[in-house]
């Protein structure tokens, strides 16, 4: 199998920057196909710490890196990131980051946009206010300017024109400021000069490497259970979040035949509002938040923390067809005496074996628990499974078969040794 998508399998955060970075070793190709700069990757790489939202995790390998169609691209933080990751001594060119060449863009009137319409939400989504959905809502609404739009001067005005008369009535009917049509044009220019360079036939490109028998991987933003259509609506972005995405969103069909590893962490965390069964309230959840250091890397935010919710898992496992897991920060649960895992709800008396779409259901669902035993010892420098204590491995094998998907990794630390894992990322 010479493509493998890598894809969060919780809400997000489940360290998947990790698993690609491991992943990334043995491919020629690393491909972001969704999301935009409301994802954010921590990686620490020989004790230096890369943060990342836009750029593919693989050009920490020296990979070619490719931004897929599907991507929701804010211009001015792509330029940011490259000059960050250039000051860190990682140079970004073109022939190491193609960028669709008709990739939709996140303007600053979209972030306006997001901020606001949280506001007049009666309970906010609690989005990252990097204006991605209201982009994705020009997109559908045939209004979005796409990079390739900024090579074509006739072109850009016009469909700038077109979305200013959208805007424009929008922002004064919200209380925003009118966008400046002059201001935004000469952006939309100085934005174009900078990035037409990286444009390229993202798709075309695939399709010729996988020809060649190139390893590509596709690396997932944000996770399952925040996706448009499947996720615990409304309280998930604006696009897919599945792995059958990783296909339109690079623009190579076959993208569609790859192996999904599913990312699932040992514990869940959550940002933002949304139902969330199995969080650990009080002294027990800010403690897990301590250990695991859940604050996002984008916004800061405290990440909501509680137990694994296989009952969750069980859901996307079956929606994201996941062929193998990848369970991350094991030791995080190294200290806790026991450990519990939900595998069900019980709504109004009544038991559920899965989460159902209700909204007030969703709220009023209380987790139905198994617990195990803890092993309460370092496990921080297992590098295979035989190393782990037996109450961690018993863990892993209730995971794998309450949810029906083989467990292919575990990582037990931030630092890139602290894996578990088998020989190479495209034999999983
Ligand atoms: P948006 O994607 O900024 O519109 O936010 C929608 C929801 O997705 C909010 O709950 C965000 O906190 C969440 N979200 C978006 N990106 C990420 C991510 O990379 N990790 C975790 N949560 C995310």
């Amino acid at each position: 199998m010479s493509q493998l998508i890598v894809v969060g399998a919780q809400w997000g955060d489940e360290g998947k920057g990790r698993i690609v970075d491991w992943a990334s070793e043995d491919a020629e190709l690393v491909v972001r196909y969704n999301g935009g700069h409301n994802a954010g990757h921590t990686l620490v790489v020989d004790g230096r710490t890369w943060k990342l939202a836009l750029l593919p995790c693989g050009l920490l390998h020296g990979r070619t890196g490719a931004i897929g169609k599907g991507v929701s691209l804010d211009p001015q933080a792509l330029l940011d990131e490259i000059s960050r990751v250039s000051a860190q001594g990682l140079h970004i060119t073109p022939d190491t980051l193609w960028l669709a060449e008709d990739i939709n863009l996140v303007l600053p009137l979209h972030r306006a946009l997001d901020v606001a319409q949280e506001s007049l939400r009666g309970t906010p989504v609690g989005t990252t206010g990097r204006g991605i959905g209201p982009a994705l809502e020009d997109r559908s609404g045939r209004r979005a300017l796409r990079l390739c739009d900024l090579a074509e001067p006739d072109t850009l005005e016009e469909r700038l024109d077109g979305l200013l008369a959208w805007h424009a009535p929008l922002a004064r009917a919200l209380g925003l400021p009118a966008p400046e049509r002059a201001a935004l044009l000469a952006q939309l220019q100085a934005w174009g000069e900078a990035l037409l360079p990286f444009a390229a036939p993202v798709g075309e490109r695939l399709a010729a490497a996988h020809t060649r028998g190139a390893h590509i991987l596709y690396e997932g933003a944000q996770a399952m259970m925040l996706d448009t259509d499947h996720g615990t609506w409304p309280y998930v972005t604006g696009a897919s979040t599945l792995p059958a995405q990783a296909a339109p969103g690079s623009g190579f069909g076959a993208a569609a035949r790859a192996r999904v590893l599913g990312v699932v962490k040992a514990y869940s965390s959550r940002v933002g509002n949304g139902p969330f069964p199995s969080e650990m309230h009080g002294a027990a959840g800010d403690a897990l938040r301590e250990r695991g250091g859940e604050y996002g890397v984008n916004t800061g935010r405290p990440r909501r923390c509680g137990w694994i919710d296989l009952a969750l898992l069980r859901q996307t496992a079956r929606l994201g067809a996941l062929d193998a897991l990848a369970v991350t920060k094991l030791d995080v649960l190294d200290d806790q005496p026991e450990i519990s895992v939900c595998t069900g709800y019980r709504i109004g008396g009544r038991l559920h074996e899965s989460l159902p779409p209700g909204i007030a259901a969703q709220a009023a669902a209380e987790p139905v628990y198994e617990t195990l035993p803890g092993w309460q010892c370092d496990t921080g420098r297992s590098r295979r499974l035989e190393d782990l204590p037996m109450q961690a491995r018993k863990y892993l094998e209730r995971i794998e078969a309450f949810v029906g998907v083989p467990i292919a990794l575990v990582s037990v630390g931030a630092e890139r040794e602290a894996l578990i894992a088998p020989q190479g990322a495209f034999d999983l």
